[in-house]
């Protein structure tokens, strides 16, 4: 399966860290905020991997990851978002490189602690349709939020004010080939996006829509407090890990 991460936007909420630098270029930790997804995706075993990202600094990008060496890849492809029309915008760029297969998209902004990987290889046995992985969180408001009857996701609803559950949809997608044609029909939501959220109603409306929870911790990191935490995250994670390695030593 082939991966896309999403690494587009201006990152207006991170100014003025984001006022000479693309915020994926941003530190969590020890590395910087762009090596997360790509790794996530690495794990899952999917290496063929196109970056999607845009704004002034993109020829960054280049310098920084070049062929995905660092990452055990012989190859990266990379594409251009003009200005920041939204998740499902940036996305419709990997509509060529997808060449109507299956594909894996991950938010450039998007760290866990786990893997991917049981969700990767429960698509890839599922005949058609989309999956997305669901996570329980104290602020559901801040994302896109999961209504759950009897176990089947019946809508989603973008950054609601009064949320129906806990469980906010993660930027990690699972596409089958029609993805593209989705896309085509969105209209810009009020804040003048075409949201990721439509895509995947449209996958519920057609009845192929699936889920899975993910394991371990997961946040993003596109704002002062989340980019705070997943730095404090990531690096209790390192700590524990050394820890680990030190004692089986
Ligand atoms: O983190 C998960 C959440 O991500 C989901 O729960 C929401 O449903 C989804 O809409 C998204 O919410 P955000 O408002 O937090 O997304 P944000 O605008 O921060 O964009 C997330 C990443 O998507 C960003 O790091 C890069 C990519 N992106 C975003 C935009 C707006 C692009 O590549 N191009 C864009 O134009």
């Amino acid at each position: 399966m082939k991966g896309v991460v999403l690494a587009g936007g201006t990152g207006s909420r991170l100014f003025p860290l984001t006022k000479i630098t693309n915020k994926h270029l941003l530190p969590i930790y020890d590395k910087p905020m762009i090596y997360y997804p790509i790794r996530t995706l690495v794990d899952a075993g999917i290496e063929d991997i196109l970056i999607v990202t845009g704004g002034r600094n993109s020829g960054d990008f280049l310098r920084l990851l070049g062929n995905g060496k660092e990452f055990g890849l012989k190859h990266l492809n990379y594409t251009y978002q003009e200005g920041e029309g939204g998740i499902a915008d940036a996305l419709n760029l990997a509509e060529h490189f997808a060449d109507r297969q299956k594909i894996c998209v991950i938010l450039g902004d998007n760290i866990i602690e786990g893997s991917i990987r049981p969700a990767v290889e429960e698509f890839r046995r599922q005949q058609r349709g989309a999956k997305i992985l669901l996570k329980e969180v104290p602020d559901a408001e801040r994302f896109g939020v999961a209504e759950l009857h009897d176990g089947r996701i019946t809508g989603i609803e973008e950054k609601p004010k009064k949320p129906k559950s806990n469980y906010a949809v993660t930027g990690f997608y699972l596409y089958d080939g029609s993805v593209f044609d989705k896309i085509h029909t969105l209209v810009p939501s009020l804040r003048g996006e075409l949201e990721i959220t439509d895509v995947n109603n449209a996958y519920i409306r057609e009845g192929t829509l699936t889920y899975s929870f993910l394991e371990g911790w997961w946040t993003d990191a596109g704002t002062f407090d989340s980019l705070l935490r997943a730095t404090n995250l990531v690096a209790e994670t390192e700590r524990r890990r050394a820890q680990v390695t030190l004692v089986q030593a």
